[in-house]
């Protein structure tokens, strides 16, 4: 095993991390580690398509307080004002920023950036680039400059697998296992930054590619932070009803934004029936429309209607969404897309104040792996690409302005402890990772998804157990894929401990059995090391 020691260390590459790694560039002259476990450009970031929220100052109508109040009420009792109208109020100087590196968002004949629409908003703020491909546009022009930058050095396809946490619970640094070479290497550091994303691979329908296992909110979580609003999954309406390498295409909420509309495969409009916004009501509420329908008439999927957008808007504004579904021998154009939920963002994660502190000294998350109270319950659509930026950039500040302490921190036992037990081989058990994963993978989706019950809970819990008899693998795994599917392990455990807790039903949560809100909205939190707490978050979370 290999032992160094480096300043700053920032685990993944979408654009929370990217970011943080740019910005921090900008104002230390030491080296920055960024590691990723696949490809420099693979993310979630990378599929996003709507677009990202600009509160901008042209933008006559809209203004911080309008957007703060969508994102409020979205948010069902649970976004954080404060945090809020934080984010809000820098959105215009972050879509600025973005422009001086090179993103460019699409505009008009008269050089005016396009606004467009989705659910929940009340006006036409969202920026989008290349169409339907604003994450790919973004995360392109973030890592060509993070490869040109010779602060940041990039380790690829090299895996975080465990954080080192010494006996005074400060975090120094962590264990990465290099894919390629299939060897550890301990970093010490402190000041160690997870931006390793979502986790909707936990579910067997999701709009997440491979790489997203939770992985950042697994390793946290076994280092004793705390961890918040577990139970609060967003599944997106409307993902493209076929199957691809375990996920699922989005059919953009903008496409609804520009004017589509759902429909049974019988015909019937049906949306109005469950809010006065329609088919723009909030995602949690379409979701649950489309979910209705199906259930009680058997529908495999409904279908979502573009007939009413011109033909060339479609092809300006969705070139993507057309090219993959015409791969699929689907013709937007001819007005229906067979469409279906799928889960798609995570709420929860590790609790953060809005410069990415956790409750771990030398610990630090930023983007869709941490919680800063911000979406709440659920998450209005484009804000989860600005609260990355935003975020990054307090981060960055934040850290530029620490001590960045680079000593090994070995001769601490419990470090050291942690550190022998990758050092050997103790694997006791058979049965394939990949049938265990698509076990657990199910389980969620029909118990822990987007209609849930003490009983499925439970249900869930158990086969959970189950799984765990087979893998019981704590520490040192056999390759990769183990590890994701530990995370995948620890991640489901939350959710389903989340939502057994929460009696009642509110945005990503929804509970059958008790299908009301409290009348007070309350934040769960949970920690390795203490039961849950329920209560508002403070500003610096403590265990
Ligand atoms: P990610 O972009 O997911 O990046 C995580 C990184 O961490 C990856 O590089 C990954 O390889 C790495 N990683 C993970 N685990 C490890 C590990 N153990 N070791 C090393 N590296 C690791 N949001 C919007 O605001 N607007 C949109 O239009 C929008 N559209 C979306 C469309 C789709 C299809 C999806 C899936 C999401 C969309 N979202 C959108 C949500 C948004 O894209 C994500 O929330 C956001 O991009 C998350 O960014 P991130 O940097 O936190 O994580
Ligand atoms: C979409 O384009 O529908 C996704 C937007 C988001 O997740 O914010």
């Amino acid at each position: 095993m290999k032992f160094i020691q480096k300043p700053y260390v920032i685990i993944g590459s979408g654009i929370a991390g990217l970011y943080t790694a740019i910005k921090l560039s900008e104002k230390t002259d030491k080296e920055i580690v960024l590691i990723t476990k696949s490809d420099l450009r693979e993310s979630n970031s990378r599929y996003a398509q709507g677009g990202i929220v600009g509160v901008l100052p042209e933008n006559t109508g809209d203004s911080v307080e309008l957007h703060v109040q969508d994102t409020l009420k979205a948010g069902a009792g649970l976004s954080d004002e404060q945090v809020a109208r934080f984010i809000s109020e820098r959105s215009a100087d972050a879509i600025k920023d973005l422009i001086s590196y090179g993103v460019e968002f699409d505009k008009h004949k008269d050089q005016k950036i396009e606004l467009t629409l989705e659910g929940a908003h009340s006006i036409s703020r969202i920026l989008h680039s290349g169409g339907d491909a604003t994450g790919k546009s973004i995360e392109l022009a973030l890592s060509c400059k993070v490869e040109n930058n010779p602060k940041i050095h990039i380790y690829r396809k090299t895996q975080a697998v465990d954080l080192l946490i010494d006996s005074e619970k400060r975090c120094k640094g962590l264990i990465v296992f290099d894919k390629t070479r299939k060897e550890y290497e301990v970093i010490f550091s402190s000041a160690v930054v997870i931006a390793t994303g979502g986790a909707g691979q936990v579910y067997g329908k999701t709009t997440n590619p491979q790489i997203a296992t939770g992985d950042g909110i697994a390793l946290a979580y076994r280092a004793g932070a705390v961890i918040q609003n577990m139970e609060f999954i967003q599944f997106h309406p409307t993902a493209l009803n076929l199957e691809e390498n375990g996920s699922r295409f989005l059919i953009s909420e903008s496409v609804r934004g520009e004017g589509a509309r759902l429909k049974t495969p019988d015909g019937e409009y049906f949306t109005g029936k469950y809010h006065e916004k329609a088919d723009l009501a909030p995602r949690d509420v379409v979701t649950r429309a489309i979910f209705f329908e199906m259930k009680e008439h058997g529908y495999d999927n409904v279908v979502l209607d573009t007939s009413k957008i011109p033909e060339e808007k479609l092809k300006t504004r969705f070139p993507n969404i057309m090219k993959v579904c015409r791969e699929h021998g689907i013709d937007i154009t001819k007005g229906s897309i067979p469409v279906s939920p799928a889960a798609h963002y995570i709420m929860g994660g590790i609790k953060t104040t809005v410069k990415g502190e956790t409750s771990l000294q030398g610990l630090y998350a930023v983007g869709e792996a941490s919680c800063t109270s911000f979406h709440g319950a659920n998450r209005l659509a484009s804000n989860s690409l600005l609260e990355c930026v935003v975020v990054a950039n307090e981060l960055a500040v934040l850290l530029s302005q620490q001590h960045a302490e680079t000593s090994s921190s070995s001769a601490d036992c419990q470090i050291g402890c942690l550190i022998s037990l990758y050092e050997k081989n103790k694997f006791e058990y058979k049965r394939s990772i990949q049938t265990l994963k698509d076990t657990l993978r199910d389980v969620m989706w029909e118990n822990a998804g987007i209609v849930r019950d003490k009983e499925g809970l439970n249900r869930a819990l158990q086969v959970l157990n189950d799984i765990k008899l087979d893998f019981n693998q704590p520490y040192k795994c056999r390759d990769a894929e183990e590890y994701e599917f530990r995370s995948l392990l620890t991640v489901s455990e939350l959710i389903i401990r989340s939502a057994l807790m929460k009696k009642e039903s509110r945005g990503g949560h929804f509970r059958d059995d008790y299908p009301e809100p409290l009348p007070k909205a309350e934040n769960s939190f949970i920690s390795k090391d203490s039961a849950f707490i329920a209560g508002n978050c403070c500003d610096r979370p403590e265990l």
